[in-house]
């Protein structure tokens, strides 16, 4: 899967709404990781859909974003669990909890992702945000 990572600009004045680029900068079968805390892996399926998901597999510190699409759904890259990226929901251990999912909007052929205000299921030793359960945005665009 190719992966690009890309800063995000706020659209709202909450900046829990941001966009993430053009739908044509996203072809099928990407993954985008937008450098936000925790980080957020936003995929266009081969079937034209796109959803974001925490980046970071609830397993151990791997990257969603470099594991491999396929339907709706994306294998991590390093134990093979594999997230539904319409629910979360992971299919087997290792990995036993769902990632967070975050609302997609496509509005003028644009990508925008809302943020879910949900506490995110990171692994042992990687650090929850700062400054509450809500994911910091602070200092992005
Ligand atoms: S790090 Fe993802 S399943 Fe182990």
């Amino acid at each position: 899967m190719l992966r690009m990572t890309v800063n995000v600009s706020h659209d709202a004045p909450n900046g829990r709404r941001m966009r993430v680029c053009a739908l044509s900068e996203l072809a099928p079968g990407e993954a985008r990781r937008l450098e936000l805390d925790p980080p957020v892996a936003v995929f266009h399926t081969d079937d034209g859909d796109v959803y974001a998901i925490d980046d970071t597999c609830t397993h151990q510190d791997a990257s969603l974003a470099d594991g491999w699409l396929e339907g709706c759904e994306v294998e991590c890259p390093l134990h093979a669990s594999r997230f539904d990226l319409r629910t979360g929901r992971v299919d087997a251990p290792p990995a036993k909890k769902p990632v967070r999912t975050h609302e997609v909007t496509i509005d003028g052929g644009e990508v925008y992702i809302t943020l879910s205000d949900a506490v995110p299921n990171l692994p042992p030793g990687v650090g929850a945000p700062t400054g509450g359960s809500a994911p910091s945005t602070a200092g992005l665009a």
